[in-house]
């Protein structure tokens, strides 16, 4: 009995909350994770990195303030107290006036400092480095906040309280020499699953606990052949029941979604 609820705990399909449950809110807003941590208890808060001018960790996915906020310009040229000014939520509510929400507009882009402090150690979180050829010290002063909120410990990070995923190899070589024990998820753009040689895959599996691949991509047998090597796999971005249904029957090992809550019943479903 204990073998098997061990097993089933292992297995236990991970509901990733993609720029939180941003389905249904401005991605990356407090709004956003604050519907997929509090509302629907998705496993983890997916959070994307960029850098400001002055080296302040924010999370936003695009490299410009553009699409998501009533701004305009890179972030790496702007100071955090610039894009605190900026209004992240408004955008959402005029391209899906069927989901706007007064409470959106003036939503802040958070700094990963704020959204540690707000969801504390409990949380999981999924934490992308994105463009780090641009933002040198990125993984550096990712590590710092982390420590700095108690999630560097190793029970912690054994927990899996923290997985970090880029598409940049050499920055998650980066993050494994400044830590050995932190757990790294390598990216897989389209169509570079099937590319990948055994002797890449094995080597890979020296760095990373887990692939994520786009789940256009994924079939049972590339699934299959992934998982011999003891990867955790992970796709993105999966938001139809049909294709959540279609990757659990390949045996993935959660998806990264913006419909936290139909995952998570599909998940739950005896
Ligand atoms: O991090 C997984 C997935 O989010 C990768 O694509 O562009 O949404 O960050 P993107
Ligand atoms: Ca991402």
């Amino acid at each position: 009995f204990a073998g098997n609820v061990e097993a089933k705990s292992h297995t236990k399909k991970q509901v990733i909350a993609h720029r939180g449950a941003s389905g249904y809110a401005p991605e990356h807003t407090f709004a956003s994770y604050d519907l997929s941590h509090n509302v629907m208890g998705a496993d983890y808060i997916e959070v994307d990195l960029q850098m400001t001018k002055d080296g302040q960790l924010i999370a936003m996915h695009d490299e410009t303030v553009d699409r998501t906020t009533n701004g305009t310009g890179a972030v790496k040229d702007l100071t955090l107290a610039e894009i605190k000014q900026l209004d992240a939520g408004s955008w959402f509510n005029d391209k899906n006036p069927e989901l706007a929400k007064p409470s959106y507009v003036g939503q802040q882009v958070p700094t990963l400092d704020e959204i540690l402090t707000r969801y504390g150690s409990n949380a999981k979180y999924y934490i992308e480095t994105k463009s780090p050829d641009v933002y040198p010290g990125m993984e550096e002063e990712l590590i710092r906040v982390l420590a700095e909120h108690g999630l560097m410990k190793t029970n912690k990070l054994k927990k899996g309280h923290v997985l970090i995923q880029s598409f940049s190899n050499e920055s998650l070589v980066k993050m494994r020499q400044l830590n050995k024990k932190i757990q790294l998820v390598q990216l897989l753009d389209r169509n570079q699953v099937d590319t990948l040689t055994d002797a890449q895959l094995s080597e890979l599996k020296q760095l990373v606990m887990g692939i994520g691949p786009n789940f256009r991509d994924l079939t049972a047998d590339n699934t299959k052949r992934l998982k011999s090597y003891g990867f955790v796999v992970h796709p993105y971005t999966v938001n139809t029941e049909e294709d959540m249904r279609r990757m659990n029957s390949y045996g993935v090992d959660g998806v990264f979604t913006n419909y936290a809550d139909v995952y998570k019943r599909i998940v739950n479903e005896k």
